[in-house]
């Protein structure tokens, strides 16, 4: 140890201290500067060395350098130690605690309602088809042979469009029969589930946007008796073997004759009714052959359109239709 530099040793002995106590990465730096940066104490006592007798310089400057070299891997392990204590999480963790689930999402109620509906009719062979909700009035009114001075087409009951062509949101999905048999030559066996609009004020059975699904069976020789037992096997399927239904004569332009649904069961009675009102059928109207194409002499069939929401309202014990638009994930949760 050179006596000429006697201020060596205890500055080494400082630094050191210094930069153990740093005990953060700012603090640190201001360490750095203070022994090592171009105002440095050791950067000095480099400076230093020229005033030394000259035989003495360069035992003296291997000494300093072998300090800085020291200071300056003291340095670099303090600032590794501080960075990794900085990238340390604040709370501890708990290896052993389950995993956080993430929430998995189901259908809505609807849609499983929906879905039990088609897959009924899946058994029995219907194909789903589907078709715009934006619609014109050909498809929604004119072709299924509803006329001009129809209630239906009144802008009271009816979202128009304010664009040429008068387009208009479907009032029913019936607009997807004709669809369907402009596209195909008969047989036709279809379901077609969506959603239809109706200028309505929200109560709890009533709301603007609902859903239907539709039904379309064509071929040679069909018969009212075939749709009454597939209405049937569908209901019982959907709601108990319990239900029965009954059809009383109603009137829609597209189908001739045309027949209301009602049915029955022990939850039916349960509300204390005897009957509930489910859909809208009938023997598909000649004139709707014509529109499409179809030879009325050669093809007959029968056509229904189910509400969505009475039975899903029914089979869930819901009594308010408002519920299923409101997306409140309490209730929703409960499905
Ligand atoms: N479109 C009717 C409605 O919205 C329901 C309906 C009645 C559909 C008779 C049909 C049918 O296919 O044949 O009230």
């Amino acid at each position: 140890m050179s006596t000429s530099l006697p201020q060596l040793d205890p500055l080494k002995q400082e630094a050191l201290a210094a930069l153990a106590g740093a005990g953060d990465l700012a603090a640190l730096d201001q360490v750095k500067g203070r022994y090592l940066g171009p105002q440095g104490s050791f950067t000095t006592l480099m400076k230093q060395l020229g005033s030394l007798p000259k035989e003495d310089r360069p035992a003296a400057g291997k000494l300093i350098n072998g300090v800085k070299v020291e200071l300056e891997s003291a340095l670099t392990a303090r600032r590794e130690a501080l960075e990794l204590h900085a990238a340390r999480p604040k709370e501890p963790v708990d290896f052993t605690a389950p995993g956080r689930r993430r929430g998995v999402g189901r259908l809505h109620p609807l849609t499983q309602v929906t879905d039990e509906i088609v897959r009924a009719f899946r058994k029995l062979g219907f194909a789903v088809a589907d078709g715009p909700e934006v619609e014109d009035e050909y498809h929604v009114f004119d072709a299924l042979n509803t006329p001009a001075d129809h209630p239906a087409r009144d802008t009271q009951d009816t979202f128009y469009l304010d664009t040429p062509g008068r387009p208009l949101l479907r009032t029913h999905t019936s607009s997807v029969q004709i669809r369907v048999m402009k596209s195909q030559p008969p047989p036709v066996r279809i379901v077609v589930p969506g959603r239809v609009f109706r200028r309505d004020n929200a109560d709890a059975t009533h709301n603007p946007t609902f859903h239907q699904i539709e039904g379309l069976y064509v071929d040679k020789g069909v018969t009212v008796g075939d749709l009454k037992g597939t209405v049937e096997f569908v209901f019982r399927e959907l709601m108990g073997e319990d239900t029965k239904i009954r059809f009383r004569p109603h009137y829609f332009s597209y189908t001739e004759p045309s027949l209301e649904i009602d049915f029955t069961n022990s939850l039916v009675r349960k509300l204390g009714k005897d009957w509930l009102e489910i859909a809208g059928c009938g023997m598909v109207h000649p004139q709707v052959f014509e529109n499409v194409g179809y030879d009325p002499e050669v093809w007959s069939g029968w056509a229904f359109g189910f509400g969505v929401e009475r039975i899903a309202m029914l089979r869930l014990g819901i009594n308010d239709i408002r519920l299923f638009y409101e997306n409140d994930v309490r209730f929703l949760r409960q499905f």
